[in-house]
């Protein structure tokens, strides 16, 4: 194979965020969950992986750029999803560039692969979810593979486990499977396409942290190891959950939904404290915000809100109508008020129309909340300026999608060097 042509593919695949959590693996090479998990996948104009991946006989090896900065690939995650994908390869023939590409020469051939998120980083939501689905859904249209999204999602769970549930749109399950040898079957499958429920409201609060985190991929691990109740949560709670929360997605049934993801996240995280030695994923900060939720929903004595959070400090809230969203955003800013001299609209970054719904125009009118009804008699309540970094509106969204502006490719189309 020679010549100096480079063929291009750019593609953006979206972050998700699970409601029933995956923690722990039954095979570590594979990535097989001991328990299924669902999750909703977010919209890719507030959070998702953007990768441009290049093909060309003049590449002397595989590399990687993220963010700008060279990464390895020598993980035997990148060498194990690099080899999948590749032996899925088909032949590739565009006659006006001269380029015949047959399906045994994606093994010799060499990738260039750039990859940046839309979301600031360094603040615990770069998931290597969208990452790893964003890697092997662009691969798979340069070489053009023929598998479906869910045989794709198999290659995706190599990388990462979560990055599995990234490659649908909507409402999504990762689904056990039965084949321990080759992990065919443990792939993910959409419940909901995302206008399904389209009342739900996101609202990320990023925390501010100083924390360094220990990953999921080392942190796991350790609780399958040494957590007696993580196997007892994978046998005995999450079947049931998986099924009571599909039916309360599929009957769009707010008031389960929101119970079953608290209590996932809750469970989630007793499972880290009962790990040796203990896992402290979430600061004095997220429990502030889980009393928020816990505190609003026991005074409208109808759920209007539900919490969940990962391996991270970061709260995830779901609300159940955007009537809801401003009343839980006014009280998380009565809470947690910004710096006086922040900018609101860099405050609250994605869908902004959440801040004239609670009637906040600027900072004065964010001082001059008033305390939440439900804490009339704990006045004067306890504020805590600044410990909220700042906020993400978003919703449910759909699956990857293909770039075609070549302006938006991170690598460039002659050098195929990043741009
Ligand atoms: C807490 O997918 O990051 O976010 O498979 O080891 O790469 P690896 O782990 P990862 O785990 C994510 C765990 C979680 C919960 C979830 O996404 O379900």
């Amino acid at each position: 194979m020679e010549g100096e042509w480079v063929l291009m593919v750019t593609a953006k695949v979206p972050s998700n965020i699970s409601v029933i959590k995956y923690w722990g693996k039954r095979n570590e090479a594979l990535i097989l969950a001991v328990n299924e998990s669902i999750s909703i996948t977010l919209d890719l104009d507030h959070l998702c992986a953007t990768t441009t991946v290049a093909v060309s006989p003049k590449f002397e090896k595989d590399r990687l750029w993220l963010n700008g900065k060279e990464m390895s690939l020598s993980s035997d995650r990148y060498q194990n999803t690099l080899r999948e994908i590749r032996s899925r390869g088909d032949n590739f023939e565009d006659d006006e560039k001269g380029i015949k590409i047959m399906k045994e020469d994606w093994m010799r051939l060499h990738f260039h692969i750039a990859s940046h998120n839309n979301f600031p980083t360094g603040t615990g939501l770069a998931s290597s979810a969208a990452g790893f689905a964003c890697l092997v859904f662009a691969l798979a249209k340069l070489m053009n593979v023929k598998d479906d999204m869910s045989q794709l999602s198999t290659v995706a769970r190599l990388g990462s486990g979560s990055a599995c549930r990234s490659l649908h749109g909507g409402f999504v399950k990762w689904v056990l499977g039965k084949d321990e040898k080759k992990g065919k079957d443990s792939f993910a499958i959409q419940l909901e396409d995302e206008k399904h429920w389209e009342d739900l409201v996101i609202l990320i609060a990023v925390v501010s942290s100083q924390q360094k985190e220990i990953s999921s991929a080392k942190g796991a691990p350790l609780t399958v190891a040494t957590s007696p109740f993580l196997h007892y949560r994978a046998k005995e709670v999450v079947p049931k959950r998986i099924v009571e929360m599909e039916r309360a997605i599929q009957s769009r049934d707010f008031a389960t939904f929101a119970k079953l993801t608290c209590a996932d996240s809750n469970q989630f995280h007793a499972t880290c404290l009962d790990t040796s030695p203990p896992l402290f994923y979430m600061n004095d900060t997220s429990h502030r915000i889980i009393n928020c939720v816990e505190k609003l929903n026991r005074h409208e004595g109808v759920p209007q809100g539900a919490y969940t959070y990962d391996a991270g400090c970061n709260g995830f809230l779901f609300a159940r109508d955007r009537k809801a969203a401003a009343l839980l955003l006014q009280r998380l800013l009565y809470y947690f008020p910004p710096n006086p001299d922040t900018d609101l609209s860099s405050y609250i970054l994605g869908d902004k129309s959440i801040l004239k719904d609670a009637g906040l125009e600027n900072i004065n009118d964010v001082e001059k909340l008033p305390a939440p009804p439900e804490i009339q008699d704990e006045v004067p309540a306890q504020r805590f300026r600044g410990n909220i970094s700042y906020f993400i509106c978003t919703r449910p969204g759909p699956g990857p999608v293909m770039v075609s502006d070549q302006g938006q490719a991170l690598l460039d189309p002659v050098t195929g060097f990043p741009k």
